[in-house]
């Protein structure tokens, strides 16, 4: 199947991770994240070990908790040796609330406000990834009201487009992410900087983009933000040590998309590093990498039960499901590709094209179409593959429909509620 932790049994079920997902859908209803463990923590260890092995030592990923963020992923994360990427106080406080070494966070986010910042600074956080000067100059002023010296790493936009779907393509030099090298506000900034008190600039960090199914981008990027440093040192006479070049690999989302060899895409990266180094007579930095999507994609099924098969003579067909674009609203926004079975008889033959709708009141609500897929009946379970990452994280009550719990699969085969569904009493929690 699409991914090595997908089968069918002798039922003709869909499993994940060896586990039913039609029984698990049973236990514990619908709409429901699964999620496998093992997948993750294997991912995981690629990472780290392949960093260690390519870039050296100290170089280390961080698990960018945006593609999937609760308390066991901080947990799992730590367990397997990275780092971690925040991007807002709920996130710093979910991290640190699950024991996460705060030493081991970096601070993303392009408006930190004053509070976030002391927040940060009160849990000891590791690193800031600062965005912008008003940031900066509030991290100096904190950071000296409190007697400590801020780690930051500057956000730059080396100006490499990814190819990827607009929304997601962060490194351009027209980005409301960082500030562009190619304009020279950068070289500016970073000279600012070095002014500012309780500050450590350690680095510079880029990302340019998500679902990079290549090394090209990364290594594009590389040439850039190591000449950049080769800059900082002439201009300045500060070599700084720490080189983060984001996130950004894909993931096989649909039979189409290719599997991407992750430690052979590290070794790639790390030689170009080296040869641009030695081009630039720069030191090797220490290499950061912030992978989300890369590493909890394919962890992920998302099980729904089957309402109606409606089909409008002469136009299509629709599946509605008891989920929609508030457990995954990528197809809503990006028109994201999904593969989509129905986990209940597998191993059918597809006799139907169909739409999958969910049951939002809203026409975009849509997770797929022209889906090719065995004719479902009421209350029969359709899977959606591959939703690990900017899933749950992305998850809204819109029309007050609670979310979804999300539940692991432990490597030895044993399920458990990671996060619990939420009930209508906690949809009306905060109300006045
Ligand atoms: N680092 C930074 C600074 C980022 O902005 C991102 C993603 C990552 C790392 C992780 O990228 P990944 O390895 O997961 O591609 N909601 C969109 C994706 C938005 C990504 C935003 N930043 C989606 O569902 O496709």
């Amino acid at each position: 199947m699409l991914h090595t932790n997908l089968d069918i049994n002798e039922k003709g079920h869909l499993t994940l991770a060896g586990r039913d997902t039609v029984e698990l859908a049973e236990k514990y209803g619908t709409p429901l994240y699964l999620i496998d463990e093992k997948r993750v923590r294997e991912k995981m260890r690629t990472y780290v070990d392949a960093m260690k092995k390519y870039f050296g030592r100290g170089s280390v990923p961080l698990l960018a908790s945006k593609a999937l963020c609760f308390k066991k992923i901080y947990q799992i994360a730590n367990e397997e040796g990275m780092c971690t990427d925040i991007v807002s106080p709920g996130e710093l406080y979910t991290a640190s609330c699950a024991g996460f070494p705060m030493e081991k966070a970096y601070f993303h986010g392009n408006n930190k406000t004053d509070e976030d910042i002391a927040l940060a600074i009160k849990l000891k956080i590791g690193c800031f990834i600062a965005d912008n000067r008003e940031e900066l100059d509030s991290i100096s002023r904190i950071s000296k009201e409190e007697g400590v010296v801020s780690r930051v790493i500057l956000r730059v936009t080396p100006g490499i487009d990814p190819h990827t779907h607009a929304a997601i393509s962060t490194g351009k030099v027209d980005s409301k992410f960082g500030t562009a090298i190619e304009t020279g506000q950068a070289i500016e900034l970073v000279k600012y900087i070095l002014t500012l008190p309780n500050i450590n600039l350690t680095g510079i960090h880029c990302h340019v983009g998500s679902l990079c199914f290549d090394s090209k981008p990364f290594i594009d990027a590389a040439d850039i933000m190591v000449a950049f440093m080769a800059k900082i040192r002439e201009e300045t006479g500060v070599t700084l040590t720490d080189l983060n070049l984001g996130g950004g690999y894909g993931v096989r989302y649909i039979e189409t998309n290719p599997h991407i060899d992750i430690a052979d895409n590290i070794r790639q990266v790390a030689e170009h590093v080296s040869a641009v180094c030695e081009k630039e007579k720069f030191p090797y930095p220490r290499v950061l990498l912030e992978p989300g999507r890369s590493i909890v994609a394919d962890a992920g099924v998302t099980l729904y039960s089957v309402g109606s098969v409606k089909t409008i003579t002469g136009y299509k067909s629709y599946i509605s499901i008891d989920g929609g674009m508030t457990d995954n609203p990528r197809y809503a926004l990006y028109g994201s590709d999904y593969t989509v079975l129905n986990a209940s008889d597998a191993n059918a033959e597809p006799d139907m094209i169909a739409t999958i709708a969910g049951r939002c009141c809203e026409s975009g609500d849509l997770i797929q179409e022209n889906v090719k897929i065995k004719k479902p009946e009421r209350g029969d379970k359709i899977a959606v593959l591959v939703t690990g990452a900017y899933n749950y994280s992305m998850a809204s009550n819109y029309n007050r429909i609670p979310r979804p719990p999300v539940v692991m699969i432990s490597p030895d085969g044993d399920d458990y509620i990671a996060v619990r569904r939420e009930t209508y009493e906690d949809l009306i929690n905060l109300d006045a």
